[in-house]
């Protein structure tokens, strides 16, 4: 049984001129507990998209994804929207904290929506998950005033707080330096492998991507499985190179898709 899958799932919008932007044209994907997939893609191949589906913030157009087995329209809007901040954690490249609240405010925050224990004692289980990502001296501070390090750490203590069972990165080292990255890539992987969730990295970065058990290449649509050798590189031709540099690079496709219409998904 996965805990995840999806089968052929497409994800068209309307443009304001009325045209239609296929952004997922077919994606199948299967994620099993205590794995970790990552999805490399340049900007714009709906690498977001796919991940705000998977996190039932986005709905497909067409296909269908199973969640435990069960197809997601099946599920009512209220459990769709308990299941969410149940089951998933969501963690972003620009960490999207809170600003003017403490780090202990940040974490607790999720709890807000828990019940029974969890809510009542939101403010502990949130100071234990900051000792656990090393900020346990830091509960009363605010991430304007943290590295970036450890900013993403307090983004992570809030998205594994409610013991969520698939956590989604979506770039989570994108704006950290190498060494800092590799940290959080650490922190994920080692929290993950203890509470046996599911992790699925999105990444530009193949050293970060490397460390999935499985990798994937998002382009015109479909997800399509890539190789890696024993260093993080990739074997064939899907994955560019520039020198040594292990970075997926947007080349000059890449930033030219960038200047098509940019909004987020779900803005
Ligand atoms: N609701 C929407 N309405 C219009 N266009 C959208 C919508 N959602 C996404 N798009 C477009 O679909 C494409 C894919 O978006 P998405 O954010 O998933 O890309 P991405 O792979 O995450 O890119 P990046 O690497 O830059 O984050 C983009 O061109 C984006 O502008
Ligand atoms: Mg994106």
């Amino acid at each position: 049984m996965s805990l995840l899958s999806l089968t052929d799932v497409t994800r068209t919008v309307r443009l304001p001129d009325d045209s239609l932007l296929h952004i997922l044209r077919g994606v199948t994907l299967s994620v099993g507990a205590g794995e970790h997939v990552a999805v490399v893609g340049r900007s714009g191949t709906g690498k977001s998209t796919l991940l705000n589906i998977l996190g039932l913030l986005d709905a497909p157009s067409s296909g269908t994804y199973l969640l435990d087995d069960v197809p997601i329209e099946r599920l009512s809007h209220r459990v769709r929207t308990r299941r969410r901040g149940r089951d998933f954690g969501f963690v972003f490249q620009q960490f999207n904290l809170l600003p003017g609240r403490t780090a202990l405010e940040n974490v607790a925050a999720p709890l807000l929506y828990a019940r029974g224990r969890q809510f009542w004692s939101r403010n502990r289980i949130a100071a234990q998950m900051l000792e656990r990502v090393g900020l346990g001296d830091r509960l009363d501070t605010r991430p304007e005033t943290l590295s970036g390090g450890e900013q993403q750490r307090v983004a992570i203590a809030r998205a594994l707080v409610r013991g969520p069972r698939v956590i989604l990165a979506d770039e989570p080292t994108g704006a950290l330096d190498v060494e800092t990255g590799s940290q959080v890539m650490d922190l994920l992987d080692d929290v993950a492998a203890q509470t046996g969730a599911a992790l699925v990295t999105i990444t530009h970065d193949l050293a970060v991507a490397a460390r999935a058990q499985r990798q994937y290449r998002l382009a015109d649509g479909a997800l399509v499985p890539i190789t890696l050798d024993d260093s993080g590189r990739s074997i064939g031709r899907s994955v560019e190179w520039i020198g040594d540099v292990p970075t997926l690079v947007a080349d000059r496709g890449g930033l030219s898709e960038r200047l098509l219409p940019s909004a987020e998904a779900g803005a």
